[in-house]
């Protein structure tokens, strides 16, 4: 990352805070008075020295001290309340860009997901967030407070004395050669940093989730081990990062202190020869030595900006993915009306070398039931995935109606589809709730007449708060079958006239097996549907079945045509269903 960029950063940054000008406006306005006042002691120091004391004036000897008392009150009323405002902007800003992001996260392709795991995408929307706006806040805030103090500040010493004034300027451009150096070794740092923290939140992510299996199979020292390399690399580059941003502080103030010594003695010198008043020395020590703090506070956050630009880039690098709507298609699919055919179609995960679907021709008639078989691996949940277009097709198309999907938007396209995954996925909201999201628009009835349909009635009734039970996180509290069954009903609800069951009933028992068929089986009946299954009953209620081995359709039929004809079918069949 080169300057050139890292400027653009933060030119990018600092436009989240155009929504706020007016507020930032006063600030700045409030930043000036601020700025000035704290300036205040430097002639009032002079003042005291050169009028008061050599005049004896005891009248002035009363104001100064009201007058510095009510200055100060006012510039510290007005520096809280200006504080106050840039922390709010910060924090709604977090809460904006947080909500955006989760936004566009879920408009971007779904492949998009398979690149950061869970834990660490969370990072960026948690953590990386966070860092870059309260650090881009908490800049503005600094920079202008300490600015306008610094300005001040170089107005009465320049005011007070010119020559001394030059040489005590002397230590910002020498200041700056090391404080860029350390500057660009921090955004590394910074980047780092929340990398590593987002490999911390991942790990704990996973191990919590999967704390079942990590107390069955005693993986917890590993677990441990896995978190404790992760935070003492997080610990190092922190570390580091202490070591640099710590540096710029007392290295300024060693610089400053030396040019006062300077001035110390050049100046002392001219007051005893008489050239320059008590005051005019004292005033312009003050001033000088006033300096010191908003310089030195300016060179770190400087240097801790870095950390907003490092995790800026992170926030950004979500923000600028594409949406999927940039190459989706602009047909809107209404209905749904004769044919889904699949030609030559040619599919590898973007994440992996190799073809996982080969040359795959098929075509299916509306209402028509195709079982797909296959040993594990062999592509067919891959084949239904690529029909939400959640992964574009690498070679050949896919077409519904005559209509290449990739024409179809993608909304359209998933409004005429319903899917039950080999892993049900339940909402942590009442089973009601998670029948109820497979058409937000349904009504009571349909929510129940669905919800008997795939045998959810039965079970529900045994739970505390029947259908207002909430499913815990993963759905702990139910079974597999239990699950499943909810799904299913999910599926039934959205009444979609294409239905892709990916071993939709592998979790049930061969009892609700049975139950549940037949209401797939009612379902099934006025759609199309794409059923991957491992039972013989669903099979050879197809009216078609698909062989695939090694991502190829090596045989296609009935059953009984199969059986006779199909060398893999038969393997097959003698695996899973004979002896
Ligand atoms: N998200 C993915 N990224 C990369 N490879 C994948 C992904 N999902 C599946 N695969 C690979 O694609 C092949 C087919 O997988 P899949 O379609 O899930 O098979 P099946 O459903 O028949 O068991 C397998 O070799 C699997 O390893
Ligand atoms: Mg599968």
């Amino acid at each position: 990352m080169d300057a050139q960029s890292g400027f653009q950063i933060f030119r990018r940054l600092i436009s989240y805070l155009v929504p706020y000008r007016s507020k930032i406006v006063l600030t700045i306005f409030t930043s000036v008075i601020v700025g000035a006042l704290s300036t205040s002691p430097v002639p009032i120091i002079q003042k005291t020295f050169d009028d008061i004391f050599l005049h004896k004036d005891m009248f002035m000897l009363k104001v100064v001290p009201v007058l510095m008392i009510v200055m100060y009150l006012v510039k510290d009323s007005l520096r809280y309340i200006q504080s106050s405002i840039i922390q709010r902007i910060g924090w709604e800003l977090v809460a904006k860009l947080r909500e955006d992001m989760f936004q566009h996260l879920h408009r971007v392709p779904y492949t998009y997901f398979e690149g950061d795991t869970t834990g660490q995408l969370m990072s960026r929307l948690i953590n990386d967030v966070n860092v870059m706006l309260l650090s881009i806040t908490k800049l503005v805030k600094d920079l202008l407070q300490n600015g306008v103090m610094l300005i001040g500040l170089l107005f009465w010493v320049f005011y007070l004395k010119w020559d001394w004034a030059i040489i005590s300027i002397v230590v910002f451009p020498l200041a700056l050669g090391p404080i860029s150096i350390i500057s660009k070794k921090l955004r590394r740092l910074g980047r780092r940093g929340q990398e590593v923290l987002a490999n911390i939140n991942s790990a704990m992510l996973e191990s919590f989730s999967g704390i079942k299996i990590v107390r069955a199979f005693g993986l917890e020292g590993n677990e441990q081990k896995k978190l404790r390399e992760h935070n003492r690399e997080f610990l190092e580059v922190t570390r580091k990062d202490i070591k640099y941003t710590e540096i710029t502080s007392p290295f300024m103030e060693l610089l400053g202190v030396s040019l006062g010594a300077v001035i110390l003695w050049l100046g002392g010198t001219q007051v005893i020869e008489g050239e320059v008043s008590q005051g005019t020395f004292v005033a312009f020590v003050l001033g000088f030595f006033m300096m010191n703090d908003p310089v030195r506070l300016l060179f770190k956050t400087m240097t801790e900006s870095q950390k907003a630009l490092a995790a800026a880039e992170r926030v950004f690098e979500v923000l600028d993915q594409k949406e999927e709507a940039t190459e989706d298609g602009d047909v809107v699919l209404t209905r749904f009306e004769s044919s889904i055919e699949y030609q030559s179609v040619f599919f590898k995960y973007p994440t992996r070398e190799g073809m996982v679907l080969k040359d795959i021709n098929l075509k299916v008639n509306k209402s028509d039931v195709i079982a797909i078989v296959g040993m594990s691996g062999a592509g067919k949940t891959t084949l239904v995935d690529l029909l939400f277009k959640f992964f574009r097709v690498t070679q050949g198309r896919i077409l519904i109606d005559g209509t290449d999907i990739n024409r179809i938007t993608s909304e359209s396209l998933r409004q005429h589809m319903a899917l039950v995954t080999q892993e049900t996925f339940l909402f942590n909201d009442t089973v009601w709730a998670n029948i109820a999201m497979g058409d937000p628009a349904a009504g009571r009835d349909a929510i129940l007449e669905a919800a008997r349909a795939a045998h959810v009635d039965n079970f529900v009734q045994t739970l505390d708060d029947g259908y207002e039970t909430v499913i815990g996180e993963r759905g702990l509290k139910l079974s597999g079958g239990q699950r499943q069954r909810i799904a299913i009903a999910r599926a039934v609800l959205r009444n979609a006239p294409i239905l892709v069951l990916d071993e939709a009933t592998s979790a049930l028992d061969s009892e609700s097996e049975k139950l549940v068929q037949d209401a797939l089986n009612r379902l099934m009946e006025h759609r199309t549907t794409f059923v991957i299954a491992h039972r013989l009953s669903t099979i050879k209620n197809a009216d078609r079945i698909i062989v695939m081995e090694h991502g190829e359709i090596v045989g296609e039929g009935t059953h009984e045509q199969l059986l006779s004809s199909c060398a893999q079918y038969q393997k097959y069949y003698e695996m899973q269903f004979a002896g």
